[in-house]
């Protein structure tokens, strides 16, 4: 038997993929795996209102409530050791997780970028910005990857991709709207391999059991 996931979700906006995260529970398409806590730095985040209307703890929590880093961070990690948080998924979240949380959570911190990493990854490269990036460098492919959080952005290996091709009518909104539905498909499957223990992350190598 795997160690059941207790799942903290990190969103900043909509939270559509907090959204298909816990559908996919809902519908015990995912077993073994629970979200226990939402984590939004916007008081209008969609997710939590989501999270609200599933009864899942709902925080507010922003860098701008606290004097220090360090008291921001204490603060994060006491929800996170309150709720016995052993997974975590960054679902749309825009800030930097700080590299003690990384650490106290290692290889079990995940993220979903709207490009086929490494490339159009890294500062910069989010929401919009990763599409328009995609099509003025005429790529024909795009995607959608999930990987793990280290230190630096959008630089964790990579846990599962998923192309779309980039036709010539596309714009930057409607490749988003077509990468959004991979995010919808790939975020819930990571999160069933992680649950079911299929997941090995051995330095920067991910392998699929
Ligand atoms: C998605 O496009 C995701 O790739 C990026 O932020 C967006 C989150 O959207 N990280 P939502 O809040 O999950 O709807």
């Amino acid at each position: 038997m795997h160690e059941h996931l207790n799942i903290a979700v990190f969103a900043s906006g909509k939270g559509s993929n907090f959204k298909a995260i816990l559908e996919a529970i809902n519908a015990g398409r995912i077993c073994n795996a629970k979200i226990v806590l939402v984590i939004s730095n916007n008081s209008d985040a969609g997710a939590l209102v989501t999270a609200r209307e599933h009864h899942i703890p709902a925080r507010h929590v922003s860098r701008k409530q606290f004097s220090t880093d360090d008291d921001f961070n204490a603060k994060l990690m006491s929800l996170l050791v309150g709720y016995r948080v052993n997974f975590i998924v960054l679902a749309g979240y825009m800030k930097k997780i700080d590299s003690k949380i990384v650490q106290s959570y290692k290889n079990r911190i995940i993220n979903i970028h709207p490009a086929l990493l490494p490339k159009f990854g890294g500062s910069g490269m989010y929401g919009i910005h990763v599409h328009e990036a995609v099509i003025a460098s005429k790529e024909n492919l795009s995607g959608a990857s999930v990987h793990i959080v280290d230190e630096e952005y959008d630089r964790g290996p990579v846990v599962l991709q998923k192309t779309v091709a980039v036709d010539s009518t596309d714009t930057p909104e409607s490749l988003a709207a077509k990468v959004l539905q991979l995010e919808h498909e790939i975020y819930p499957e990571a999160v069933r391999l992680f649950a079911e223990g299929r997941i090995k992350v051995i330095g920067k190598q991910v392998s699929i059991s």
